[in-house]
C-alpha cells in the first residue's frame, strides 16, 4: 500500500513501536571496505518518446533467455498521466483485474459496487506475484512458456473513514457499528489468488473454469508448522489447541520455494485489530502489554476497518483481540498473535491448507528471497520487518538441501522439511561496513537476559519476534521491504523504502541520510525517497556479511553532496523503492516504487538495473545536520545501469513483477490506482483520480481497479533487453 507516511490523514502504515534504543552508530569509525572490482557494460539512452498501453503482442519463441549484460531499451520519462507507459516497442495488456470471476457461473464484473461472490473472485489491491508453470497437459512445469499459474497476494483495499469504498455501491459506512453485509465483502476481497493463465498465439487471456483457480481469504482454514504451533501464545476459540487459524491478511510481498510453492508475507496485520481501552488492565501483565504495544497495537486503539463491531457472530469477534472471556479458549485474545507470519501455499494443489510457518519469526513480513539451494547445504531466506525503525532477518534451515526436492511428490511436506526447523538470525550493521547475523534463540544469552520479556522457548521468540530482536541489539533500519538474491554473485538486496522518522540524531552508515525535500511547496523530512542495501556472504549460512549501499534513491536535481549520492538523472530518479525481484532468465533488477514523496513530478514506476557488487564504489562521508556521517556507497549509477521501464497510472502504486521461464513475458501488478479519490465522490466518476483500468479499455465501470497487466516484447525478445 502507499506509505501513508508521506499521505496527511492516512495512518494504516505509519507503524512505528520501535521504542528500543537498540544502535545507531552515531559515532562514525570510517573503516573503509575492501575493494573489488565491478564488470560493466552498455551505454547510455537518453530520455525519449514511449508506448503507450495498447495493442497485441507478438508469439514468443520458446529460445531460453540467460544473463544478459546490458540493458536494452529507451528509458521512459516522468509521467503523470493515467495510463500505463512502457517503452517504444513493447506492448502492456491487462490480464486481471480486481474481481474478476474464477470460477465458471460466477457473473461479469460490473465494477459498480454491486458485485457480489467475492470469494469467487479476484481480490483487492494485487501485490506480490510469481509464476507456475503449467505444460500442455495441465502438469506443474518448470519450462513451459505460455501456460501457468499466477500466484498473488491482495493485500488490502482503497479505503477512507473505516470503508472499502469501491466495493460498496455508495461507499459503505464510514461509523461504528458497520453493517454485516458490507463487512462480508471486505472479508473477501483481502488474501490470496491463484488464476490459470495462458497465451494463444498472440495474446494472454486468464481461464476463468480452471479448476486450479483458487482463493484464499481472511476466512480460510490455515494450519500453524513450527516452533510455535501448539504453544499457548496461539490457543483461541477457534483452534484451543493452538495448531489452527483462519485466512491471511495484508498479504504484502511474495516468493518462491526452491521446491516450488508460494510463500507470502503479512505485512501490517496489527492495525486490522482492535482491543479496548481497558484490555491492558484486565490482562494484568504488563509484559504482554509491552509486546502488544511493540507489535502497534496499543488498548483503544480503533481498527482499520472496524470488523470487529459487525455483530455477535464468530467471523466478527475474533478481530477484537481483547480479553473477553473466561479463558483463551474462550475469546480472541490470542487473534492478534495468529498473524505476522510467512504463509506457504501449494499452488497446484486446490485443496491444500494455507500453512503458516512460525520458525521464520512473526512480523510485518514483506516477502521471503532465498539464496541458491545447493545440495548438502542449509536453505537460506532473507527477510524485511517493514515498518520505520525495524530490522532485516535471515532464516537457515535445519535440513540440507537435497536436489530431489525440486521436484518433490508433496510441496508442503518439502515446506514442512525445510522452513520448520532452523536457526533465525537479524542483522547488526557495523560502520566500517562489516556486519552480522544475531542468533534469536532463548540460548542467545542476550535473549535470555533480557527484562522487556521472558524468554523460555523458541515459540517465544517466534512469536514475539521483534522483541528478540531488540534484546540482541540489531539495527534499526528505514523501513525494509523486499529481499532480493541476486543470481550473479548471491549478494542479497534489500530495499528501505524511506522512513520519516530518520533525523541527524539517527543516523548511523547504513542509514546515514536525514534530509528536506520540497512537494509542491511542503517541506518533506528524513530519508525521504529511501535507499537499497546489500550485503555479501562468503557463504549464505555465515553469520558476517559485508555491505555497502547499492542505491540511494533521490530526485535526479538534489544535491549529489547529500542527497543524490547515486548521481541519478532524469533517465532513472525514483522514491520509495519496494518491489525488487531479479530475472532468474536474464538477471535484470527490477525495481519497483510505493512512492508518496515524488507524485508531484511523476507516478510510481518500474526500474530495470544492472548491478555490480558489494564494494564497488567508495567511502563517502556526508552531512546530516551538523554531523557527518561515514557511508560506503556503491557505484555512481548511469542510464546504462539503471533506467525507468514503466510509469504507472494516478494513484497507483507498482507491486509485484514475475515472468515466464524464458523471460519473454512480465507480469506486473498496478495496486490501488485512484486512491486518492474521496469516498463522497465514489458514484461520481469524473471526480475519480483515475479510470484505470477502464479508460485501457478492461472491463465495465469506471472505478479504477488494481489490476495484473502483462507487457511483452512486440518482435517477440526478451523483454528488457
Ligand atoms: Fe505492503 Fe511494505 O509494502
Ligand atoms: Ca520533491
Ligand atoms: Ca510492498
Ligand atoms: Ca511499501
Amino acid at each position: 500500500m502507499t506509505d501513508s507516511t508521506q499521505r496527511p490523514g492516512a495512518l494504516f502504515n505509519d507503524e512505528d513501536s520501535n521504542r528500543s534504543a537498540n544502535p545507531t552508530f552515531e559515532s562514525v569509525l570510517g573503516a573503509r571496505l575492501s575493494r573489488r572490482h565491478l564488470l560493466r557494460g552498455g551505454a547510455g539512452a537518453a530520455v525519449a518518446g514511449s508506448a503507450v498501453l495498447g495493442g497485441c503482442a507478438t508469439p514468443a519463441t520458446d529460445a531460453p533467455a540467460g544473463p544478459v549484460t546490458q540493458l536494452g531499451f529507451t528509458p521512459v520519462a516522468h509521467s503523470l498521466a493515467d495510463t500505463v507507459v512502457v517503452p517504444p516497442g513493447y506492448t502492456a495488456q491487462v490480464l486481471y483485474g480486481g474481481g474478476d470471476p474464477l470460477k465458471a457461473g460466477v457473473a461479469a464484473f460490473k465494477n459498480d459496487g454491486s458485485d457480489a461472490d467475492w470469494g469467487n473472485r479476484a481480490g483487492d489491491h494485487h501485490d506480490g506475484i510469481e509464476w507456475f508453470g503449467l505444460d500442455a497437459q495441465g502438469k506443474p512445469s518448470d519450462s513451459f512458456t505460455s501456460r501457468g499459474l499466477l500466484a498473488m497476494n491482495h493485500e488490502a483495499t482503497t479505503d477512507e473513514k473505516l470503508s472499502s469504498f469501491f466495493i460498496h455501491a455508495n461507499g459503505g459506512t464510514a461509523t461504528l457499528p458497520r453493517p454485516a453485509a458490507e463487512i462480508d465483502k471486505e472479508l473477501m476481497i483481502h488474501g490470496i489468488s491463484v488464476v490459470e493463465v495462458r497465451r494463444d498465439s498472440r495474446r494472454w487471456a486468464t481461464r476463468q473454469d480452471s479448476p486450479l483457480n483458487r482463493r484464499i481469504t481472511t476466512m480460510s482454514e490455515a494450519v500453524f508448522t513450527g516452533p510455535a504451533a501448539g504453544s499457548a501464545h496461539l490457543v483461541t476459540r477457534f483452534s484451543p489447541t493452538g495448531t489452527k487459524a483462519r485466512g491471511t491478511v495484508n498479504n504484502c510481498g511474495t516468493g518462491r520455494t526452491p521446491w516450488g510453492t508460494f510463500v507470502s508475507g503479512e505485512e501490517n496485520w496489527f492495525g486490522y485489530f482492535f482491543r479496548d481501552a481497558q484490555d491492558d488492565t484486565r490482562r494484568n501483565d504488563p509484559k504482554i502489554t509491552a509486546a502488544f504495544n511493540r507489535y502497534g497495537r496499543r488498548a483503544g486503539a480503533a481498527s482499520r476497518h472496524g470488523w470487529e463491531s459487525g455483530g455477535s457472530d464468530d467471523r466478527f469477534q475474533r478481530w477484537n483481540t481483547g480479553l473477553t472471556g473466561a479463558s483463551a479458549r474462550e475469546d480472541y485474545r490470542n487473534e492478534f498473535h495468529t498473524f505476522g507470519y510467512i504463509v506457504e501455499l501449494d499452488p497446484y494443489n486446490p485443496n491444500a491448507l494455507l500453512t503458516k510457518r512460525t520458525a521464520l519469526g512473526r512480523f510485518a513480513h514483506e516477502n521471503v528471497s532465498f539464496a541458491k539451494p545447493v545440495a548438502g547445504q542449509p536453505i537460506v531466506a532473507y527477510m524485511g520487518c517493514d515498518a520505520r525503525g525495524e530490522y532485516i532477518y535471515k532464516f537457515v534451515s535445519t535440513e540440507k538441501w537435497d536436489a530431489a526436492d525440486a521436484q518433490p511428490r508433496n510441496r508442503l511436506a518439502a515446506g514442512d522439511k525445510y522452513l520448520d526447523s532452523g536457526t533465525l538470525y537479524v542483522a547488526r550493521f557495523n560502520a566500517d561496513g562489516s556486519g552480522e547475523w544475531l542468533e534469536l534463540s532463548p540460548k542467545n544469552p542476550a535473549i535470555a537476559a533480557y527484562k522487556g520479556f521472558d524468554f523460555k522457548t523458541q515459540a517465544d521468540v517466534c512469536v514475539f519476534t521483534r522483541l528478540a530482536a531488540d534484546a540482541v541489539g540489531a539495527t534499526k533500519m528505514d523501513r525494509p521491504e523486499w529481499t532480493g538474491v541476486n543470481p550473479k554473485n548471491g549478494e542479497v538486496y534489500i530495499t528501505l523504502t524511506n522512513n520519516s522518522a530518520r533525523t541527524a540524531a539517527t543516523v548511523d552508515a547504513a542509514n546515514p541520510r536525514a534530509y528536506t525535500d520540497m512537494k509542491a511547496g511542503k517541506e518533506q523530512k528524513g530519508n525521504v525517497h529511501g535507499h537499497i542495501v546489500r550485503l555479501a556472504e562468503a557463504q549464505p549460512t555465515e553469520a558476517k556479511f559485508r555491505w555497502d549501499i547499492y542505491l540511494f534513491a533521490s530526485e535526479a536535481d538534489a544535491d549529489k553532496a547529500t542527497v543524490n549520492l547515486s548521481n541519478l538523472s532524469p533517465e532513472n530518479d525514483l522514491s520509495s523503492p519496494d518491489g525488487l525481484v531479479f530475472s532468474p532468465a536474464t538477471g535484470i533488477c527490477w525495481i519497483q516504487t510505493d512512492d508518496g514523496a515524488y507524485t508531484d513530478k511523476t507516478n510510481c514506476m518500474l526500474l530495470a538495473a544492472m548491478p555490480g557488487r558489494v564494494g564497488d564504489g567508495a567511502s563517502v562521508t556526508l552531512k546530516a545536520g551538523d554531523k557527518d556521517v561515514t557511508t560506503h556507497a556503491g557505484k555512481p549509477q548511469t542510464p546504462a545501469t539503471l533506467r525507468r521501464f514503466l510509469v504507472g497510472p494516478k494513484g497507483a502504486e507498482i507491486t509485484g513483477i514475475t515472468e515466464t521461464p524464458d523471460g519473454r513475458a512480465i507480469f506486473v501488478n498496478i495496486q490501488h490506482a485512484g486512491e486518492n479519490t474521496k469516498m463522497a465522490d465514489v458514484t461520481d466518476p469524473t471526480k475519480y483520480e483515475s479510470q484505470w483500468p477502464a479508460n485501457a479499455g478492461y472491463g465495465a465501470g469506471k472505478r479504477p481497479r488494481s489490476a495484473t497487466i502483462v507487457i511483452t516484447k512486440n518482435d517477440g525478445g526478451v523483454v528488457g533487453t
